[in-house]
């Protein structure tokens, strides 16, 4: 082998080198005795594109124009972390860059202000939530110098990142595109005026997903739309004492960010409900959509374009949704209306379950007593953590905890079953029905036919 060549070969190995593993930039990992002591803020700006998704760039401060990879024509999404007590890197980074990146062709800036969020004195990190924000705007602005337009930038936050973003957007006069808050931070950031904290006005067009509002989360209204899930405050599956350690404290704060990861994904499809509470929702008052036809009620996730329009004529709105303790987290829905024609007044809650071959899932609407009388018509809403189709048989059961005592009967005049995620699937209906309390009665599910009630 000639000389020449062989350096080519070392030069093209040491490109080959420099081009990968060496050149990745990776998030901070701090050890626990640097959040003991604390660290200083150091705002980092870590570039991911389809070009790079699995070897993130530090971007300089300044002079980013000749980073090739980052193209300030396309548009830009800065995902921006909370409080990290631990110092480790969050682990859902290298999942959102990756579904983002499925979404648009885009850059994805991912903030590390991990010095600076990672201290055991959370009132640091709070302070510098706003030091955080000055050091991204001034970059921000920058990008805008380039030929960006504000437009076209996203801002996610989660957690304490939410406010990071509304700080920003409010510094730049709310002309960003858009700001997602994934349940922004509660502790030191309740009951305090709009501009020190995430609100409405900080971007063009801000939702907001709560899980945790009754402790590392916020109460209250923060978006154009503000997605409130099992009500926002304890998700199913999480612990409830103190006894499962660390994810008693995390599970519900950090469910915002995993249900916004199945909605990146399309692995769950979670249409919401404006409503003025969770009870409501949950008593089936809720169930209309007309105000954003054609479009149906808003879906969880990225493209918030056939909703959009309408949110911002409606200036706040309030979304609810359940979900099931695992991923895919999604609940299949149904509104139930039944007519009674009893001659005595019972009150009572409703199993149903619904049959597809041998297949069987089950509800239990229970949140309240149900009143069911002469002529009463009842509606409620049935949530299964399957999707069984098609629904060949349908139980029910009226449980009034008359358990000595004669049975009564009670007699449904019409029973009709409507889903709510998929308009295209049939109306289930069945008339006049005789059961008993307590008892369940199983039927086959007929077309509905109007012209009979
Ligand atoms: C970044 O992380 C990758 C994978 O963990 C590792 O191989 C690489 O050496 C890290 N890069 C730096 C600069 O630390
Ligand atoms: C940016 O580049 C210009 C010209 O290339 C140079 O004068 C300036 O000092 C640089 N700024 C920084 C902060 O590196
Ligand atoms: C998206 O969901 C699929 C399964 O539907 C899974 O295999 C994939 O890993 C998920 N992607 C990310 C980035 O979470
Ligand atoms: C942001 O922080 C970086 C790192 O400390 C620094 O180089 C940069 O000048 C800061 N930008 C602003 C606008 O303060
Ligand atoms: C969710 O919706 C998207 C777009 O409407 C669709 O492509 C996808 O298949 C749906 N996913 C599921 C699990 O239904
Ligand atoms: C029953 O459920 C299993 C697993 O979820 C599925 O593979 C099967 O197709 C279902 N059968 C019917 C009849 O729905």
């Amino acid at each position: 082998m000639g000389l020449w060549k062989f350096l080519g070969l070392v030069g093209f190995f040491t490109l080959c080198r420099a081009g990968q593993d060496n050149k990745c930039d990776n998030f901070s990992d701090l050890n626990f005795h640097e959040t003991f002591i604390g660290t200083n803020l150091y705002v980092r700006l870590l570039l991911y594109t389809r070009a790079n998704l699995d070897c993130g760039q530090e971007l300089p401060h300044h002079n980013f124009t000749k980073e090739l990879l980052f193209d300030v024509k396309k548009p830009t999404t800065f995902v921006i972390h909370g409080y990290r007590p631990t110092g480790a890197p969050p682990i859902w980074i290298n999942h959102i860059v990756h579904l983002l990146a499925a979404q648009v062709d885009m850059n994805i800036l991912v903030v590390d202000w991990n010095r600076g969020a990672a201290n055991l004195n959370y009132f640091i990190a709070v302070t510098n939530t706003r030091r955080t924000a000055i050091n991204i705007t001034g970059f921000i602005e920058r990008m805008r110098d380039e030929g960006a337009s504000l437009e076209s930038i996203h801002l996610i936050g989660v957690s304490l990142g939410a406010h990071v973003a509304g700080f920003i957007g409010a510094m730049l006069g709310g002309k960003i595109g858009r700001i997602t808050g994934l349940d922004p931070a509660g502790p030191m950031f309740a009951g305090v005026p709009p501009d020190e904290r995430l609100d409405p006005t900080d971007a063009q067009f801000v939702d907001v997903l709560h899980t945790d509002m009754n402790s590392f989360g916020l109460k209250g209204t923060h978006g154009h739309i503000d997605f409130y899930a099992n009500g926002g405050l304890d998700q199913p599956g999480c612990p409830k004492t103190i006894f499962s350690g660390k994810s008693y404290f995390v599970c519900d704060h950090q469910r915002a960010i995993f249900l916004y990861l199945c909605a990146l994904n399309h692995t769950c499809n979670i249409t919401a409900y404006p409503c003025s509470s969770y009870s409501d929702f949950l008593n089936g008052q809720c169930l209309q959509c007309e105000a954003f036809k054609p479009a149906s009620c808003p879906v969880l996730g990225y493209d918030m374009t056939p909703w959009k329009n309408t949110l911002l004529k409606l200036g706040q709105t309030r979304v609810y949704f359940s979900t099931s303790a695992d991923p895919p987290y999604r609940k299949t829905s149904y509104r139930v209306d039944i007519v009674t024609w009893n001659q005595y007044l019972r009150w009572g809650v409703v199993t149903l379950r619904l049959h597809s071959g041998k297949n069987v899932t089950e509800t239990r609407i229970d949140h309240k007593l149900l009143r069911f009388e002469q002529y009463t018509a009842t509606r409620m809403l049935a949530q299964f953590d399957e999707d069984l189709y098609p629904v060949q048989k349908i139980s029910l059961r009226i449980i009034t905890g008359n358990v000595i005592g004669p049975r009564y009967k009670l007699r449904l005049i019409r029973i009709r079953i409507t889903p709510l995620d998929q308009p295209d699937r049939p109306l289930m209906c069945r008339y006049d029905l005789i059961m008993e309390e307590n008892a369940e009665i199983t039927f086959k599910p007929l077309p509905c036919d109007e012209s009979r009630l």
